[in-house]
């Protein structure tokens, strides 16, 4: 699979229009982090969405929490677009900020009381370092007490479990109709071919944990389906 151009209008709308097909799990960790999101939503209080793309998890976000607003970040114009388009009923409730996350440092937010950050199937296209900095950044600008929930792709980083691994992606394949197991390689090798070439640079869950960590958040695994992770980091105080 070619590297993937998010600028490019053509794979901006072929994402939008089958992304979940090839991610079945991605419709019970929204699921989830909606829940989660739910349940403690303050009135007046913003979201913060690193990598908001078309808008798909903010449409959810708008007709699931009536009090939430958003302030989406993406480098690509072309998704911002059909989020622009996707969110016009919206329009009041979100802020669209055009930067490269790679960049995070120079990112300027407009000013709110951060209560949630998210960022869905995006942060891994940041190499270790610029993970680390967007880490440390998101724990500046969230709130005492505010939530941190990261949905990603994780790396596949134990060849010896590789077979279990394939047959995770057959059974979702099976349950979901969902085309992942021959996206992914036929051997350990040949995938993290397949990753870097996509220009993914996912990490594993444990790695994860620790920059969390590090960053100040209280982390934890809230949901893992193979390699792809729900993480929640707590700001404490
Ligand atoms: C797979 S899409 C996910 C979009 C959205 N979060 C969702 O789940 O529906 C990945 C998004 O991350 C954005 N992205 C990737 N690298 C980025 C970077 N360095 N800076 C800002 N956005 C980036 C892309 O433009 C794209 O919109």
């Amino acid at each position: 699979m070619p590297i993937q151009d998010w600028k490019d209008a053509a794979h901006a709308a072929g994402w939008d229009a089958q992304g979940d097909k090839t991610n079945p799990t991605r419709q019970e960790q929204l699921d989830i982090l909606l829940s989660v999101m739910a349940d403690a939503y303050q009135p007046g209080k913003w979201t913060l969405d690193l990598g908001f793309g078309s808008g798909l998890v903010e449409k959810m976000i708008f007709d699931r929490i009536p009090q939430a607003n958003v302030v989406g970040v993406d480098s690509s114009r072309e998704m911002m677009a059909l989020a622009a388009e996707r969110l016009t009923p919206y329009v009041e409730r979100y802020q669209a900020v055009e930067h490269d996350l790679a960049q995070i440092e120079s990112l300027i937010l407009p000013e709110h009381p951060y209560q949630f950050a998210i960022s869905i199937q995006a942060l891994h296209h940041l190499t270790p370092d610029e993970m680390q900095t967007a880490y440390r950044f998101i724990y500046s600008v969230l709130e005492p007490g505010g939530l941190f929930l990261l949905v990603d792709r994780m790396r596949v980083e134990t060849p010896g479990l590789w077979s279990a691994v394939q047959s995770v992606w057959a059974r979702q394949d099976r349950v979901y109709e969902s085309m992942i197991k021959d996206r992914e390689g036929a051997n350990f090798a040949e995938h993290e071919q397949i990753v870097r070439g996509r220009g993914d640079l996912p990490m594993g869950p444990e790695q994860h944990l620790s920059w969390m960590r590090d960053a100040g958040f209280e982390a934890a695994i809230l949901h893992l389906h193979g390699n792809r992770a729900l993480i929640a980091g707590r700001k404490l105080s």
